[in-house]
């Protein structure tokens, strides 16, 4: 069959929304039609060429939603006409990974920036060259043939334009606050960039009990939307953030959530800490520029912890269900958060304004479910 989608051809060029040709599903996959797609600052990093090892051309888009149009052969658990949120990790559910519940390390998920399904089979086609989707998906496509260890099903309740937002930003951000960090009631936690990734940490914060979440983000506007998601403060800048939690008790934050993948945001974030604080990252940048550089033994005897996060350390197929009954309860904001909508043929005015502040959480409408 046919599909129209936004594939990336060579770094540094805008997305073009191109016709490819789809194959039909294998053992183990899912013909879906995507509904919604979020615009995460992974995707503009791939497009940069910050992610240096990206396949290209590749279909872009690793946070969406869609319906199961048909199902390959020994699929389990998902039917046609079922509705499903994309995972960006993979969860095979058989690895050692998976099996300690760290599907957020799946080891499927070792083909992400090639863009091919298990059993390294290619299902986007154009001209006769193979093309992957980013993370085994490909979310700016209309149509797209994923793994069904990239789906979970969830119930209709929901509109699908609502959902997309955790395939990624939902889940990065809130469970680097709630399984990263593991923010205690009573804590202080600054979040370093109030963007998709950075709000949703403010709210796994709140989740969790934090007394105090004060953001950071040069985007005035940002900080001001902040407190529909649990902030309690927010700086336009890291020195004056800095200043606040210093003055405070402890003298210093419990927790700092990186989600700015700049130069210098590591170091600044670990200058907030009080002793024994941890630094918590879910930011990546350019290998080049996004570096730390600190002298070791201070840390040491302060007992400070650094940790990466990947995907919320979140063990997605029961992160999901708990994040879906906080929005039915109406402490998650899924609806607030996004701010924009566009075409697929936006794409790049869409990415314009992640890049201007100008969104929370941009989303591309497919279609209607
Ligand atoms: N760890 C993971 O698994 C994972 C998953 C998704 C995204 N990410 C990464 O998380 C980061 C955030 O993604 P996003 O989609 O939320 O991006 P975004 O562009 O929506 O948010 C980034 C925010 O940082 C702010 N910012 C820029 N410079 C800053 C500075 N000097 N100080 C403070 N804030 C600053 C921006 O104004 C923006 O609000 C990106 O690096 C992305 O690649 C990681
Ligand atoms: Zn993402
Ligand atoms: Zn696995």
């Amino acid at each position: 069959m046919k599909t129209h989608a936004a594939i990336l051809e060579e770094i540094g060029t805008p997305w073009s929304v191109v016709e490819l040709d789809l194959d039909a599903p294998g053992e183990g996959e899912v013909l879906l039609e995507f509904i919604a797609s979020g615009l995460c600052h992974s995707d503009e990093s791939i497009r940069k060429g910050s992610f240096g090892n990206a396949r290209l051309p590749m279909v872009g888009g690793h946070e969406g939603s869609g319906i199961v149009r048909a199902v390959g052969k020994n699929v389990r658990g998902i039917k046609e006409g079922d509705h499903v949120v994309c995972s960006f990790r993979p969860s095979c559910g058989q690895c050692d990974y998976c099996t300690a519940g760290e599907s957020y390390l799946c080891n499927e998920s070792v083909n992400s920036l090639v863009g091919c399904l298990p059993g390294g089979h290619f299902r986007f086609h154009k001209d006769g060259l193979d093309l992957g989707g980013n993370c085994m998906l490909g979310t700016f496509s209309q149509y797209a043939v994923v793994s069904e260890i990239s789906c979970l099903v969830v119930d209709k309740d929901i509109p699908l334009e609502t959902l997309a937002v955790l395939g990624c930003a939902v889940p990065t951000g809130w469970g680097a606050a709630v399984n990263a960090a593991q923010v205690a009631p009573g804590d202080v936690v600054v979040v370093i960039g109030a963007g998709g990734v950075g709000l949703n940490a403010c709210q796994g914060a709140l989740h969790a009990g934090a007394a105090q979440i004060i953001v950071v983000d040069p985007v005035a506007s940002k900080l001001d939307v902040a407190p529909v998601f649990g902030a309690t403060a927010g700086f336009t800048s890291t020195e004056e953030a800095r200043d606040y939690v210093k003055s405070l008790r402890q003298g210093g934050a419990d927790h700092v959530i990186l989600s700015a993948g700049v130069g210098g945001l590591a170091e600044a974030g670990i200058s907030m800490l009080r002793k024994g604080g941890a630094l918590t990252i879910a930011a990546l940048g350019d290998p080049a520029k996004y570096r730390l550089d600190l002298a070791i033994s201070p840390l040491v005897m302060q007992n400070i912890s650094i940790r990466g996060s990947a995907f919320g350390t979140s063990h997605i197929r029961t992160d999901l269900y708990k994040l879906l009954d906080l929005y039915r309860a109406g402490r998650l904001k899924l609806d607030e958060l996004v701010s924009k909508t566009y075409t697929l043929d936006e794409i790049n005015t869409g990415f314009e304004d992640l890049l201007s502040g100008q969104n929370l959480r941009g989303v591309i409408l497919h279609g209607k479910a």
